[in-house]
């Protein structure tokens, strides 16, 4: 069973529409996790014929490579509202939250890249981790900065931890 993650509160920025974001970018992770991982791609007893999960066509040879890199475009447009929304509260460091988004999709896209070229099928802890500690980072480090100063903004104090 995969390792990954299940939603967790204290992960809440208090913004409801970026916490959502963020909720079903974490449930797009864990969806992979579970389609990927070696369990399910491993050659389990399965009907004559009927290929086991995360090995047959319906995933493809590029599968695991082709479902992280939908997964990006959904975090890309994720960095794209969290974008709009500090310039429509007119946060004074969303240019260095943008280089921030800049980096962090080139880092992933680098590791997209790799799995491709090195015919990476299987989503292994090591994987997991790795993007867990990748998009978790930015969330509960970059983001909830904005979060302590959008909230100091408006004069209002986060629902959450
Ligand atoms: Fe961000």
């Amino acid at each position: 069973m995969s390792r990954l993650l299940t939603w967790r509160n204290e992960w809440c920025l208090g913004i409801g529409a970026l916490d959502a974001d963020h909720r079903a970018l974490v449930e797009a992770l864990i969806d992979i996790s579970l389609r990927y991982c070696p369990q399910a791609a491993a050659p389990v007893a399965f009907p004559r014929g009927v290929p086991a999960p995360g090995t047959g066509a319906a995933s493809g040879p590029r599968g695991l490579a082709e479902a992280l890199t939908a997964f990006g475009d959904k975090a890309r447009a994720h960095c794209r509202r969290e974008e709009a929304f500090m310039r429509a509260i007119g946060y004074a460091r969303r240019a260095e939250h943008e280089e921030q988004h800049i980096v962090l999709m080139a880092k992933f896209d680098t590791m997209v890249r790799e799995c491709r070229a090195r015919g990476i099928l299987v989503f292994d802890d090591i994987g997991q981790e790795w993007v867990r500690d990748w998009l978790l980072g930015h969330i509960v480090g970059c983001d909830r900065e904005f979060a302590r100063v959008y909230f100091s903004l408006v004069g209002m104090e986060s629902a959450c931890g």
